[in-house]
């Protein structure tokens, strides 16, 4: 039956983290793995409200198939929250595009901007689901090593006077990036290396793809400007998400940008799935007219903020003095960037994990090329306190027991 398969669908791999949701339930499993929000953070009980007002007295749209773009009114709502937001301003209905999460996004990108011979650019490690979506289409990836205070830019610039002078300037479709929070490193573009990523993309024009998920999730420091907001929508294509701030369950992505870009998004989205289901898009506008959605997510900030804290305390507790380990401080999102000394295999020390019920994600899972295999990536959000104090425990008994075997301590 696999010669039936297309060359795409030969190339497609599982996703490694959804594999490892499927232990996590294994009872006495402590995971560090998926970055999903704790559920108690879902304002249930507002949803469930809006949703019975809504399925009773608008049915005739919310049951029934809406417009590709998406609900006018969540669009309408989405603008002002922009605005409030990040002061983002200059932009009206049409250049905003709701689709099934941002996942959906990134397969349009890819579809729109892609071909076999393509070039673009993303970090290293990189989100594991824009690899996905990317790699299906063209395989040439250029990375960008990260720093604390974002991606190399210098590096990049580097990279596209090279491939200029080569003559491909033309294949470079885009550049991703995470700015705020970067899964899975933890980490945030600084404002200048924002300011000089715009120059770049403006001297050798190309499409700078800013993923945003987390922004809204800021425990320490002061809001950055999105690189939308420097570069404008004739440079920058800016994916939102309601998944982390509202719930994941919703599956509802905002795409901000060039009226022809989501013109063209919109059309290659009606052969992928009509449109995004107009119930849940009527409950978030909904929610977003009713509520202070940044005021309402305050207490999830203050919660995360409090997991995050006390996890870098353990990590600092148990391999504070070891020599060759060192993990990234986010000042907000989801996630903690643990790196082992050389020779450590976090893929293979998974196996023990599992065995041992502690579950987080090893780095070659955010690699195109099998490497990033001495790190990990924590995920702070949803375990409990105690779990959080535990796991690390059991972290630290998995990566010592495997250091003294493979000669590594
Ligand atoms: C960087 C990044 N982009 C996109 C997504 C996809 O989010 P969703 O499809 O739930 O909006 C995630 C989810 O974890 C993410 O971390």
């Amino acid at each position: 039956m696999t010669e039936k398969f297309s060359k795409i669908a030969l190339r497609m791999k599982s996703n490694v983290i959804r594999e490892l949701l499927k232990v996590t339930s294994k009872p006495g499993m402590i995971s560090f793995g998926g970055g999903v929000p704790d559920p108690d953070t879902f304002p249930r009980f507002e949803m469930a409200e809006i949703s019975k007002e809504i399925l009773e007295n608008e049915y005739k749209l919310t049951l029934q198939y809406g417009s590709t773009e998406g609900d006018p009114i969540l669009r309408e709502e989405y603008i002002s929250l922009l605005k409030r937001e990040s002061g983002i301003e200059g932009i009206d209905v049409d250049n905003l595009l709701v689709t099934v999460g941002s996942q959906s996004a990134l397969d349009l990108i890819s579809k729109i901007l892609l071909d076999e011979d393509s070039i673009y650019f993303v970090s290293k490690p990189v989100y594991l689901g824009a690899a996905s979506a990317f790699s299906l289409r063209s395989d040439r990836h250029v990375y960008m090593s990260l720093r604390e205070d974002g991606a190399d830019i210098d590096e990049v610039e580097q990279n596209l006077q090279e491939i200029e002078n080569r003559g491909e300037l033309n294949k470079v479709k885009f550049i991703y990036t995470i700015s705020n929070f970067h899964n899975p490193a933890g980490v945030t573009m600084s404002l200048e290396k924002r300011k000089r990523l715009v120059e770049i993309a403006n001297k050798y024009d190309v499409l700078i793809v800013e993923d945003d998920p987390y922004g809204d999730l800021r425990y320490e420091g002061k809001p950055i400007d999105p690189i939308f907001k420097i570069g404008g929508q004739e440079r920058v294509l800016l994916l939102k998400t309601f998944s982390k701030i509202l719930s994941p369950g919703l599956r509802l992505g905002i795409v901000v940008g060039n009226k022809t870009i989501v013109k063209k998004m919109v059309t290659a989205k009606q052969a992928t799935d009509l449109c995004t289901p107009s119930l849940t898009q009527r409950i978030a506008a909904r929610y977003l007219q009713r509520y202070d959605l940044l005021s309402q997510i305050e207490p999830t900030i203050a919660l995360y903020r409090e997991k995050k804290d006390l996890m870098l305390a353990e990590l600092e507790r148990s391999f504070g003095s070891m020599e060759g380990f060192h993990w990234t401080k986010p000042e907000g999102g989801l996630f903690i960037w643990f790196t082992l000394p050389e020779g450590f295999d976090t893929a293979e020390m998974l196996e023990r994990g599992k065995a041992a019920n502690i579950l987080f994600v090893p780095g070659e899972a955010f690699s195109l090329d099998n490497t990033c295999n001495n790190s990990m990536r924590l995920s702070f959000c949803l375990p409990p306190r105690e779990d959080i104090i535990e796991g690390v425990r059991r972290l630290k008994k998995i990566v010592v027991e495997y250091g003294k075997e493979k000669n590594l301590l």
